[in-house]
């Protein structure tokens, strides 16, 4: 086998000075040479005490996270964010699918604010909810929509998740995408079958990996194509209806390289977030949501190897806070979610002073309607059994 000496990026080494730092934001937010930030936003947090609950996903920025009350996946935000009835103000450090589901979880009163209104997903935007629409009458037209049951992932819009709730659906995460499968395969019995969006990868992932089904039970529906590019005999045959959408970020991670760092780090693990497609998640050791990543590297003995293949923010703080392990990044450059990078420490410091202020910026509000079916659909997930790899 050939060797190649790959300029993979060293992690928890200061070598990473000049990384991608987000983009620029006008408007009358602090600037980011502002040397106060931190005691700005150290300031502010402390007027407002336990009116306001900080919510911080894995991939956010160091200087967010270290004002985060509770960190977590998407699953265990949406469950922290519904413990927590007495904060006045939930700001939201992610991105706008969790904060709106955020809002759907916490009661009337509660405000819901996130940073930065840019901070979106491109894997979200993937399904639309006209297209689900008309994916779904495809399916009545070929006579199979009483036996699909549809899953979205948390990664998707607040109407995508009602649909998924007013058509006995429900909402998964990267946690739990087993547990909603089995669940979602138990309601129709012998021929149900799932249409599962917006992320074709964890859906493929979990079907083959985890319930033992072939890639010949998965069809993709493409949304841009006349009635998905599929016959309805394919619709007819398949288990897995898998929309074709897929995160930019861990779209990145490919099993070239997981074959390079096996030849250059010996005894090197590579550990995987299930957005990874599906050759790269079938040459790597252990795949898992972001707590599952972050509690395997936490029980690895010390002086192990590991290549992680997700979001770099998440996969450098590992690094720094496990020194007597050798963490590799999965890719051969830079891999920041650049919307999730949005939240930086000035728009936190604006959301934070603005509600001392007295004044609510960036409020994330789900229609009624909305909220009322999205919620059924969330519920029907935090009630299935063994939901978190963390519980
Ligand atoms: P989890 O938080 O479910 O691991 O998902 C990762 C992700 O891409 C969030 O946007
Ligand atoms: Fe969306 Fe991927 Fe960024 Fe997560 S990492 S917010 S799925 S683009």
């Amino acid at each position: 086998m050939t060797t190649v000496d790959l300029p993979l990026l060293p992690l928890g080494r200061g070598k990473d000075l000049s990384a991608e730092r987000g983009v620029e934001c006008p408007g009358d937010l602090p600037p980011a040479s502002d040397p106060h930030l931190v005691a700005r936003a150290e300031a502010a947090k402390a007027k407002l005490g336990s009116k306001v609950f900080v919510l911080g996903h894995h991939y956010q920025r160091d200087e967010v996270i270290q004002f985060a009350d509770v960190t977590g996946d998407s699953f265990k935000l949406a469950r922290d964010a519904a413990g927590r009835p007495d904060a006045e103000y939930i700001v939201f450090c992610g991105v706008h699918f969790m904060a709106e589901s955020a809002d759907i979880l916490t009661s009337p009163d509660q405000k819901v604010i996130l940073p930065d209104l840019a901070a979106g997903c491109s894997m979200a935007d993937m399904a639309r909810l006209a297209q689900v629409e008309d994916a779904w009458d495809a399916l009545v037209d070929a006579g199979v929509a009483d036996q699909v049951v549809p899953i979205t992932y948390m990664n998707s819009s607040a109407d995508i998740k009602a649909f998924c709730g007013k058509h006995d659906g429900a909402v998964c995460t990267s946690s739990n995408a087993d547990v909603a499968l089995e669940w979602a395969f138990a309601q129709k019995g012998p021929g149900a079958k799932v249409l599962f969006f917006p992320d074709q990868h964890l859906g493929r992932n979990t079907a083959v990996l985890k319930l033992g089904m072939s890639l010949d039970d998965c069809v993709v529906w493409n949304p841009l194509l006349p009635h998905g590019g599929l016959t309805d005999e394919q619709l007819r045959d398949a288990k897995m209806i898998l929309w074709k959408g897929h995160c930019s970020v861990h779209g990145r991670f490919s099993a070239d390289v997981v074959d390079d760092l096996r030849a250059t780090i010996p005894g090197v693990k590579v550990l995987v977030h299930p957005e990874c497609a599906h050759e790269v998640v079938l040459k790597a050791d252990l795949v898992g949501s972001t707590e599952f990543i972050i509690k395997t590297i936490e029980a690895a003995e010390p002086g192990t190897s590991w290549a992680i293949g997700t979001e770099l923010n998440l996969v450098q703080r590992l690094a720094k806070n496990h020194p007597d392990k050798q963490i590799t990044f999965l890719d051969k450059t830079v891999c920041y979610c650049s919307t999730m990078n949005r939240i930086d420490l000035p728009h936190l410091v604006w959301a934070l002073e603005s509600l001392v202020d007295g004044t609510v910026v960036n409020r994330i509000e789900v229609d009624p309607e909305t909220e009322r079916w999205a919620k059924v659909a969330l519920q029907r997930m935090l009630d299935l059994p063994g939901k978190s790899s963390r519980d």
